[in-house]
């Protein structure tokens, strides 16, 4: 999923491609570890298919790929309520359902109600953190009533506010933190599936969880390994922040952050990507890469690429793969697909970023939507840039170092973490 405010490149909007899986992570428990700490995701496949996909409205309607969202799980209020947000370093803002609803999506637990919680406040319009999202209006109470939309349509509306966050680990230890700036939502559309009761951003910008933890935890960093999206539910994927959460090793490659004028999302640079022996460079019409070509997100299933790349790199997976491609099926849409439910002869797919060669197994790049069938997890976009997605991101442990200003690669197995 691709959340953006809308005040940006709004253009973007219609790559967004929609899902049929349904995967939950629950950010479930912490160890408290040299002031860092980590956590536990567990995840679980919904018996049922989301309702609708989140990006209805796109052209590619909600066939061409799988919901591969990651739910994270965290306390909200005194006493806590519990809370399950979708995880997505492509945004900012945490936010989640607040009573009283104006317009709200269905959810399965209870909406957060502020007025039982003793430690809720609202954030003023005079507030530093009420200036630092664009799209506020004061209310006659002097309330901060925020809009924070994405380029799905998705959107929220509601009241910034402050409250304790607390995240809990396996050995019971509860991690708090106090006066965490979050959109209590009225009016949020967005065809959530009823498991989401939100959104926690861990991008860049000020308004994240990571950068609202600051270095509390030590560092100014996180780690994240995701267990690949058809894994059984039983198992954990597992995020770490602050000191503890570096990622270390003989076989780590790590590529610079890229800063922009946005600091949401997390730029790198992509070089070119490799399939199999034939290399082919990000832009062919242009000898020198622009800095920042692509960012990693989280909350998007599937790697996005500008049209001339994806393209080429399409035309030279279906060389190389000795199946029939599945023509014509509608649901499947213009995706490249296979009737079959292991590639033999799957060619090995390198993401050249700057400094970094990270090796894409069939694990990272075959997706099945549907039992007997397998897709690659790949998009396109008429854009410049492009989305690394959670597919790719899949058994790498990727640690963001927000110091040091690199991100990390490490192949690991996430299930066995
Ligand atoms: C919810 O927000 C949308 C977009 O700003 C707006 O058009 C709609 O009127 C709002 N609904 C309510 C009930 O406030
Ligand atoms: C601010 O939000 C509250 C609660 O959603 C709503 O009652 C009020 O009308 C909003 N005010 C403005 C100026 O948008
Ligand atoms: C993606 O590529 C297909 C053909 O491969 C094309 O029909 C479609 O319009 C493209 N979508 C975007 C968003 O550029
Ligand atoms: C490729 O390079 C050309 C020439 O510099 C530029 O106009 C074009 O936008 C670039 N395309 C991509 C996808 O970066």
């Amino acid at each position: 999923m691709y959340y953006y405010p809308i005040t940006f490149h709004l253009s973007l909007c219609f790559l967004i491609i929609s899902i049929n899986f349904h995967l939950l992570l629950h950010f479930s428990a912490s160890e408290v570890t040299k002031g860092g700490f980590s956590v536990k995701l567990i995840h679980k496949n919904s018996p049922r298919p989301i309702m609708r996909s989140l990006y209805s409205y796109t052209p590619q309607s909600q066939t061409n790929a799988y919901l591969g969202h990651y739910l994270m799980e965290l306390s909200i209020g005194t006493p806590p309520i519990n809370i399950e947000g979708v995880l997505d370093t492509g945004s900012d803002l945490i936010w989640t359902q607040c009573v009283a609803c104006k317009n709200c999506y269905k959810q399965l637990n209870p909406l957060f109600d502020p007025q039982l919680s003793s430690t809720y406040s609202t954030m003023s319009c005079e507030s530093e953190q009420c200036h630092k999202l664009d799209t506020t209006l004061c209310s006659i109470q002097n309330h901060c009533n925020y809009t924070y939309a994405y380029a799905s349509a998705s959107m929220t509306q509601g009241v910034l506010a402050q409250e304790t966050i607390t995240l809990t680990s396996t050995t019971g230890e509860a991690v708090s933190l106090e006066g965490v700036v979050f959109g209590c939502g009225h009016n949020n559309t967005g065809s959530f599936n009823d498991h989401e009761m939100g959104i926690i951003g861990l991008g860049g910008g000020p308004m994240s969880l990571i950068s609202q933890m600051g270095y509390s935890f030590g560092s100014m960093k996180f780690s994240q390994c995701l267990v690949p999206f058809h894994s059984d539910i039983s198992i954990s994927s597992k995020m770490s922040f602050g000191d503890g959460s570096d990622v270390l090793g003989d076989d780590v490659v790590s590529t610079p952050l890229v800063i922009k004028e946005d600091n949401t999302p997390y730029f790198v640079t992509l070089l070119g990507i490799s399939v199999g022996d034939t290399y082919i460079p990000f832009n062919i019409s242009s000898k020198s890469v622009e800095k920042g070509n692509i960012f990693i997100d989280s909350g998007t299933p599937p790697t996005i690429l500008p049209q001339q790349l994806y393209d080429q790199v399409v035309n030279e997976v279906r060389n190389q793969v000795a199946l029939e491609p599945i023509e014509n099926d509608q649901d499947l849409g213009s995706q490249l697909c296979y009737r079959t439910r292991i590639i033999e002869e799957v060619p090995m797919l390198i993401a050249h970023f700057e400094g970094a060669d990270v090796q894409l197994t069939s694990t990272q790049t075959f997706i099945p939507p549907k039992d007997g069938v397998l897709c690659l997890g790949l998009t396109n976009t008429s854009s410049d840039g492009g989305i690394y997605g959670n597919f790719a991101q899949s058994n790498y442990l990727i640690g963001f170092d927000l110091e040091r200003q690199m991100v990390s690669f490490k192949p690991v197995d996430c299930t066995k973490q």
